[in-house]
């Protein structure tokens, strides 16, 4: 995989899977901007590509406003000069069965997920447009497909996510632009250690057939390749890095 010439811009930057994703690419030598709401956490980790060797900035940014967005691409062009792959990753969890969870929380989570998803590909589309070429990866959740007990709004916009990659495939297929989506099973982020508890860790590992949490770098490699010209036939696509989970 080679990314050279390429400009990144990757939401959710500040950690885990986000910043996984930069610094892969990064490393694969495309320029990155780390785009999150934690600025200081995006800062930490262009500064990290930065002392690799790489090209990268960090950005403040809140995934769900439009004008956000528009700022986003064109600080990008400005900085770069283009822009050609978008890593829709930000994400955030209200858990909550679908009798209890609030309308508030339902919508919370829809705006984060999965508007943001749209918002993204709305905004960086005039940039692929100009380039002539782009590549999207949709950060979904395999809870998409098996549905997460107690987690009525995050797996619906994770499914959602699923439908919209596949319609963004097909309507812009003809600008040269390829979506895809990902789905990632358990995997050792920050998120995953504040917010679940060993036993629920524990029964999703037993459902796992590898038996283990993904590192971020493992979905950050797929992310990468989706991303790359190693992968240049593969639009609406659903790939699942999940260690087996959901056979
Ligand atoms: N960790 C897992 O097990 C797992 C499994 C399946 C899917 N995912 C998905 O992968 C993505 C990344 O997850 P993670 O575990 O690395 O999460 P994380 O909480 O460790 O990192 C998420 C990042 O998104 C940022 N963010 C949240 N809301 C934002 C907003 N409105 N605007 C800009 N930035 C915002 C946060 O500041 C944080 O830096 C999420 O979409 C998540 O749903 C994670």
């Amino acid at each position: 995989m080679d990314l050279h010439g390429e400009v990144a811009l990757v939401t959710g930057a500040a950690r885990g899977i986000g910043q996984a994703t930069a610094e892969k690419m990064g490393a694969l030598g495309a320029a990155v901007i780390l785009a999150d709401m934690d600025l200081e956490g995006a800062e930490a980790g262009a500064l990290s590509i930065e002392g690799a060797g790489g090209r990268a900035m960090a950005l403040r940014m809140d995934v769900r406003e439009a004008e956000d967005w528009e700022y986003a691409v064109e600080t990008t062009l400005e900085r770069y000069g283009g822009l050609h792959i978008l890593v829709n990753n930000a994400g955030f969890d209200r858990p909550g069965n679908v009798q209890k969870i609030s309308l508030d929380d339902f919508r919370a989570v829809l705006e984060v997920h999965l508007i943001s998803c749209l918002l993204g590909i709305k905004a960086a589309t005039y940039a692929f447009e100009e380039a002539g070429r782009g590549a999207v990866v949709n950060v979904s959740s395999l809870y998409a497909k098996i549905g997460g007990q107690g987690e009525a709004a995050y797996t619906a916009a994770n499914a959602g996510i699923l439908g919209l990659t596949k319609s963004a495939a097909r309507d812009l297929a003809k600008l040269g632009v390829r979506v895809n989506c990902v789905l990632p099973g358990l995997t050792d982020t920050p998120a995953i250690r504040e917010m679940m508890s060993d036993k629920v860790k524990r029964k999703l590992l037993a459902e796992t057939p590898l038996g283990r949490m993904a590192q971020p770098h493992e979905i950050a490699s797929v992310i990468a390749f989706l991303c790359s010209s190693e992968a240049s036939f593969v639009t609406g696509a659903t790939w699942e890095v999940s260690g087996g989970w959901n056979m």
